[in-house]
């Protein structure tokens, strides 16, 4: 019969058009579920097909056959290509450009002052010293007694050392200092002891580390700062020896041509004791604010082994003789710099680190 031959044809005609504007695959399932659902379009009319005449029925059965073939195949191909296309899609949402710069990597940099120690290390290697540490926290012992320290010294004082509190004993307030003299190391100068009792002379060695003093904090003084300590301990040790290692030393640190003196200095662990000045680098010696007028800038303290600390140490000192120098870092590293505050090594602004983060 022709009226179902033309509405197969219009069925395929109306699907074809809802199938090429379809955009998802939900609305091609509906599609199909339209077509081929138990009351769908194409199968009420292939029921019918059962009701037309004999003759007419071949040919009317093949066409309906053909038609939901064709729809079939069509609504496959077009979910596959629905779904190729939402793949590609989401590749290239998600595609990664192989061409564009990376981010750089946040590389951290020396400390300046840590540079000054790094140095310092490199240069007294030079003169076969080698690096030996000891505690940040350590014992009035140590850091005064054994160094020939008395008592009754100013640097003793609560005003000037870190005393660390016997626990449990702060009372309105107030700790009272460990039993066992526990406190933070006013100096490298302990490590001269820890260093003759655990080595063998002839002893060279080069301690660098932080030390703490109960300090009223300014431009030039911190409560937290570096020393870098040097001992050697040998037989036919002088202070010739000591002048000539410290007057290279400071060459290679501030240049050939830097001017040096010694004066005579005093400390308890060393006999006789020196202070060692450079040259002020700021007027090249004519004198200013910042070598307080005197043309000359105090860079470290020296002297020979005072031969109580060599007993302390366990050498006689009839058979051996030392010399020993502190140095503070922070302050060469001023002078280099030309930094005229001690508290920017130990503020956070990065603004001032990082202008020395070239080349290391
Ligand atoms: N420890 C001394 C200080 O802190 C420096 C020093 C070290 C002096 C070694 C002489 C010898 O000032």
């Amino acid at each position: 019969m022709s009226d179902l031959r033309g509405e197969l044809e219009a069925v395929e005609r109306a699907t074809g058009e809802r199938l090429s504007s379809a955009g998802s695959e939900a609305e091609i399932e509906s599609i199909r579920h339209d077509l081929f659902g138990r009351s769908g379009q194409l199968t009420m009319l292939m029921k019918q097909l059962g009701s037309v005449p004999a003759e007419d029925r071949p040919a009317l059965g093949q066409l309906a056959n053909e038609i939901r073939g064709r729809l079939e195949s069509e609504i496959g191909d077009r979910l596959k290509a629905l779904r190729a296309s939402g793949l590609e899609d989401r590749l290239a949402g998600e595609a990664i450009d192989m061409s564009a710069p990376g981010r750089p990597m946040a590389v951290g940099h020396l400390h300046p002052v840590l540079t000054t120690i790094r140095d310092l290390r490199e240069i007294f290697h030079a003169y076969g010293f080698e690096v030996f540490e000891g505690p940040e926290i350590e014992t009035d012992e140590y850091n005064f007694e054994l160094l020939n320290i008395p008592p009754d010294h100013p640097a003793r004082d609560l005003w000037d050392t870190l005393y660390v509190a016997e626990p449990g004993s702060v009372e309105a307030g107030m700790p009272t200092p460990a039993t066992d003299g526990t406190i933070l190391r006013t100096h490298t100068s302990p490590t001269q002891i820890r260093a003759m009792r655990a080595l063998e002379p002839p002893i060279r060695v080069l301690t660098p580390g932080r030390c703490f003093r109960y300090e009223a904090v300014d431009a030039s003084h911190g409560f937290e700062f570096f020393q870098v300590e040097g001992l050697v301990v040998d037989r036919d040790t002088s202070l010739a020896d000591l002048k000539g290692m410290l007057e290279e030393v400071a060459r290679a640190l501030y240049g050939r041509d830097v001017a040096t003196r010694f004066r005579p200095g005093y400390y308890p662990f060393t006999e006789p004791s020196v202070a060692f000045d450079i040259g002020c680098l700021v007027c090249g010696g004519q004198g200013c604010p910042a070598c307080k007028r005197s043309g000359w800038m105090t860079i470290l303290g020296a002297g020979m082994v005072h031969p109580t600390v060599l007993r302390n140490g366990g050498f006689d000192p009839d058979e051996y003789q030392g010399y020993a120098f502190g140095m503070g870092p922070d302050r060469m590293t001023m002078l280099r710099h030309g930094i005229g505050d001690i508290r920017l090594f130990f503020g956070a602004d990065l603004r001032f680190v990082t202008q020395f983060a070239e080349g290391r």
